[in-house]
């Protein structure tokens, strides 16, 4: 559905108005969009109330030209007002996969007392390398150029599993598909949004809620010994390693992935 707040109009995929306890919000991974939650949505429905909006620019989410170079903080603060149009003014439990957990933890940073718990999957605090910054650069040019396409190839063996390519040929292709559909601006954008991302260790120490950090064992951007320094920098956090999963791991072993999130919420 849409949602109309302050700052822009967003696509948000609303599950389970009804389910009692924290609702769960989750942002999605870059080149993505809300769709990418659905399915872990219409799962977890009807024990908890799943919302996932789509970020400014994807999935038919559109801002107010009121930022001309957006930022992690900025997609941070567009979650708040979706939160706000929905009235949700109780502690909710904030999800993010990779670039979602960027966003996660901005908002951890300028919306904390929002939280009652975070679930950090596939991403970290760290912020980029001089050479990921210039790989960020060269996507740029890239999908501005036309070859959306071409950025999306390259990027599908880094974010499956060897194991998903040869033996999940739907979930490669609607992992291919969802992608594709991204806008190029949107997708520009989102690049320099997570190239210019500050360091988000310093915030670590602040966050007291509970924090599920999963992670796909088979996970070559991100891997199992990033997310197992970003699980021992905080209070309160258990890491979950999901087996056969590489950097989508909600798409790659969906049925793993829900349980771990399933029980967090549920100990909440
Ligand atoms: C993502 O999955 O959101 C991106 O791969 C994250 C990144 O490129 O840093």
């Amino acid at each position: 559905m849409r949602v109309a707040t302050t700052r822009g109009t967003f696509e948000v995929h609303d599950e389970s108005r009804d389910a009692r306890g924290a609702p769960l919000v989750l942002v999605h991974g870059f080149p993505f969009d809300a769709g990418s939650w659905s399915a872990d949505g219409a799962a977890l429905a009807p024990r908890v109330r799943v919302i996932a909006p789509s970020m400014r620019g994807f999935g038919g989410s559109v801002a107010f030209e009121d930022v001309p170079a957006p930022s992690i903080d900025t997609m941070a603060d567009d979650v708040a007002a979706v939160l706000d149009a929905l009235a949700l003014t109780e502690p909710v439990v904030l999800g993010g996969l990779s670039m979602g957990g960027y966003v996660a933890l901005a908002f951890a940073r300028r919306h904390g007392h929002r939280l009652r718990g975070l679930v950090l999957a596939d991403t970290r605090a760290e912020p980029d390398s001089d050479e990921a910054r210039a790989n960020r650069d060269h996507g740029i040019a890239r999908v501005l150029g036309g070859d959306l396409a071409g950025l999306v190839d390259a990027l599908l063996p880094k974010i499956l599993s060897p194991k998903t390519l040869a033996a999940q040929p739907a979930v490669v292709e609607s992992v291919r598909a969802m992608a594709l559909r991204a806008h190029p601006q949107a997708v520009a954008q989102a690049l320099r949004a997570m190239r210019d991302r500050p360091d988000a260790r310093p915030g670590l120490a602040a966050i007291a809620v509970p924090v599920l950090v999963v992670v796909g064992a088979d996970d070559v951007l991100i891997p199992p010994a990033a997310s197992e320094a970003l699980a021992s920098g905080l209070a309160n956090a258990r890491l979950q390693i999901i087996e056969s999963a590489g950097h989508m791991s909600n798409l790659e072993q969906p049925a793993a992935f829900r349980a771990a999130l399933a029980a967090f919420v549920a100990a909440l």
